[in-house]
């Protein structure tokens, strides 16, 4: 409030001036009134935006105590306080949303099922010496935390307990699962390569050796010689390609582009391959544009990829349907394109579903690899329409057909 009052000492100059240009009529009284009241608002605005000024130490002890508590029962992370029976004497609301209502009372052993925790519970308890302990739970699904085991004692820390151990328990399961995705991706990355690589050194040695004089066999092996080396090259612009496009991820995209010119010319870059399998295509757009705001490359390579697929794991002979509409969310009301590429073939199993987006994920390797695929096509495509804000979906019946959709927002 003595800022405020300051500020205010600041204004009694100013009335006097004015009060004064009113008296020899330099201004009318109208006018001093708008000035007083705008410097009066200026300084109020100045007063709040200072905010109020808090001091701990204006604090007595029963108020600091408070204040300590609504900050430990408000954070995200799980806090427990055990005395040195492993006991739990107080917990936070979001300890008592991970383990159980019924906390207070009852041992930590009850709760915390891990042994290694346990046991670092136990020891820090006996040694009086702190620890930290990483465990994980699989019920229903693997998370891993790591829990901090601090020591107090009585002496400097005035808890009614001789001895008392606070734990914190983080969850870092999504540390853990980036990291692993990592490791998984650099070892999925050697494999693909290595494979068409030592194929190559087999051919150029035998090349080399056995088939040195053979003219037929060399034409032979140079041709899956450059089908390796392309394969190898393909794998490289994927590769490239989904970085470039998580580098982007962030960065919505800005291009007025219109689906159904982009999905037409998909469609004839692919005639070539399309013909070799016998297959034609049907694309119906009931007169839509599939006007929407996005990347044009980078929904190319979306369509390019979801009808590739389709003509590779489509049965021959068959049709693609192409499908665009207008689709609105009822949940949400937010409008969309919707993009249906439908291939009739053997399908794929239920099981596969959820994971054909992740990278190297394919129902039948060897078929995809003989077919020139990387087994990053879907995850290129996922990630994509994500930075599109849009949505994908994959249905299949095994031995009849499958459907890919692709949900889009609609530019308003
Ligand atoms: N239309 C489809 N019909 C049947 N299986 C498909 C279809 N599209 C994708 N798949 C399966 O999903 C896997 C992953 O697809 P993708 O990421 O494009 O990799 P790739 O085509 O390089 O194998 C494929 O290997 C295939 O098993
Ligand atoms: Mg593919």
């Amino acid at each position: 409030m003595s800022k405020f009052i300051k500020n205010t000492i600041f204004l009694t100059p100013l009335l006097l001036f004015l009060a004064f240009l009113v008296y020899e009529q330099h201004i009318s009284a109208l006018d001093a009134i708008f000035i007083v009241v705008g410097a009066a608002f200026a300084i109020y605005m100045n007063f709040r935006n200072q905010g109020p000024s808090f001091n701990m130490a204006a604090l007595n002890q029963n108020e600091q105590s408070l204040l300590f508590l609504n900050i430990m029962e408000n954070l995200t992370d799980p806090l427990v306080f055990l005395n040195d029976n492993a006991t739990i004497f107080m917990a936070n609301k979001s300890a008592t949303e991970m383990f159980g209502s019924d906390l207070i009372n009852h041992r930590i052993a009850d709760f915390l099922m891990d042994t290694d925790a346990l046991a670092a519970i136990n020891k820090a308890i006996k040694t009086g010496k702190s620890d930290t302990v990483e465990y994980s739970t699989s019920n229903p699904r693997i998370r891993n935390y790591l829990l901090r085991i601090h020591v107090h004692d009585k002496s400097n820390q005035g808890f009614p307990e001789d001895r008392t151990i606070l734990l914190t328990i983080y969850d870092i399961t999504s540390i853990r699962e980036a990291e692993r995705m990592r490791v998984d991706f650099v070892a999925n990355v050697s494999h693909e390569l290595r494979t068409p690589l030592a194929s190559i050194l087999g051919f150029v040695e035998t090349l080399q050796g056995p088939a040195k004089d053979d003219q037929k066999a060399m034409m032979r092996f140079l041709k899956i010689m450059q089908d390796e080396a392309n394969r190898m090259t393909r794998l490289i612009e994927d590769l490239l390609s989904l970085s470039h496009i998580e580098r982007d991820a962030h960065i919505p995209p800005s291009e007025n582009v219109a689906l159904k010119k982009i999905i037409e010319s998909v469609i004839e870059t692919l005639k070539f391959r399309l013909e070799k399998r016998d297959m034609t295509t049907r694309f119906i757009t009931k007169d839509l544009e599939g006007k929407i705001i996005g990347d044009r490359d980078q929904l190319t390579q979306v369509f390019q990829n979801l009808i590739d697929n389709a003509i590779k794991y489509g049965a021959e002979h068959s049709e693609i349907s192409v499908n665009m509409e207008k689709y609105e969310d009822s949940k949400t009301t937010k409008k969309y394109v919707k993009i249906t590429v439908m291939n009739l073939g053997a399908g794929i199993a239920p099981e596969h579903i959820e994971r054909l987006t992740e990278r190297f994920y394919r129902v039948d390797t060897a078929r995809s690899r003989s077919l020139g695929g990387t087994g990053l096509g879907l995850a290129i495509v996922k990630h994509i329409i994500q930075r599109h804000e849009g949505k994908l979906s994959i249905e299949s019946e095994v031995g009849h057909y499958t459907k890919v959709t692709v949900l889009l927002p609609e530019k308003l």
